[in-house]
């Protein structure tokens, strides 16, 4: 008899072990719980505000997971009023997650020596960072390019180091190379097993263009949630060549896609 699946969506008061402004509006959030054991590079938790006029939940990507210390960290910036209240919480504060959720990033054909490019904008790049850590303790080579707004933006540059060789580009030159990540990447001549890529949607068309044709390379997509868990289809992005209006929900089928699969 086959062993059954744990469920793949759970719910849980995590607890907040520090909360940090890393960078402007961009916080860092430290949470513990039983929850981690169940993570995988690229899923996210779907986080609830504590106020009551927000019924909707907020989904943010793991940024790093540490098994052994049921800790995990996530990093988001203050958009509107749901992130807004989040920052205010503080260590020793619980905060209601569902999770992890979705498909994360398939990382199973990267063998040991293996190169693999991770490109990541803006606050794109927090789930890149776990997924450059599992590769990196696989064995892999790991080329990373980390595209920003300016140089007050940054951030994981030094985290990254310690797993990648990683460049970093700016859009007015601020810091680093300046340019898109296109600038860095078009120029990169090396084979690589895998592409990874989160950020913003410009970036992304980029990515899904440069490397239709190679057989894992991966983009996570943003869309509007409610749900989060696939009963609403508030979140549907349109497969590309498909002759029915066919559609894939970020939240379960994503947020992970192939590139040249969907419509962006
Ligand atoms: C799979 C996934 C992973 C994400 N990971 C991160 C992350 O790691 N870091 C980070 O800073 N942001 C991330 N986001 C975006 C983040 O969810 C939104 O910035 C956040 O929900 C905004 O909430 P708000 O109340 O502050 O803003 P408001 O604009 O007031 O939000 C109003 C409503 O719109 C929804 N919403 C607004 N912007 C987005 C968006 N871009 N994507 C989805 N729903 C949105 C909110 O959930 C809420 O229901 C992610 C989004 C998705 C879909
Ligand atoms: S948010 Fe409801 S199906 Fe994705």
């Amino acid at each position: 008899m086959q062993a059954q699946e744990k469920p793949s969506i759970l719910k849980e008061n995590l607890r907040i072990s520090s909360q940090t402004e890393i960078a402007p509006k961009i916080f860092k959030m430290v949470l513990t719980g039983q929850m981690v054991e169940e993570m995988k590079e690229g899923q996210f938790l779907h986080l609830r505000v504590p106020d009551p006029s927000k019924l909707l939940r907020r989904p943010i990507s793991i940024c790093d997971i540490d098994k052994e210390k049921q800790e995990a960290s996530i990093i988001y910036r203050v958009q509107g009023m749901g992130t807004e209240i989040l920052s205010h919480l503080k260590s020793g504060d619980f905060i209601d997650t569902m999770g992890p959720q979705g498909n994360g990033f398939d990382l199973s054909m990267v063998n040991q020596d293996d190169k693999v490019l991770l490109i990541g904008g803006g606050i794109g790049v927090p789930p890149l960072y776990a997924t450059a850590k599992a590769l990196a303790k696989k064995g892999a080579q790991v080329t990373a390019v980390l595209g920003f707004a300016n140089k007050s933006a940054v951030i994981l540059e030094e985290e990254m180091k310690q797993v990648a060789q990683v460049t970093v580009t700016t859009d007015d030159g601020s810091y680093g190379i300046k340019g898109y990540v296109s600038t860095v990447v078009d120029e990169l001549t090396d084979d690589f097993t895998a592409i990874y890529s989160c950020g913003a949607p410009g970036m992304l068309k980029y990515v899904d263009k440069k490397f239709a044709d190679h057989p894992h390379a991966y983009m996570s997509l943003e869309e509007r949630m409610a749900c989060g868990m696939g009963a609403c289809y508030a979140c549907v992005v349109h497969l590309k060549d498909s002759l029915e209006a066919a559609n894939r929900r970020v939240c379960q089928d994503g947020p992970v896609f192939e590139t040249d699969s969907v419509v962006l």
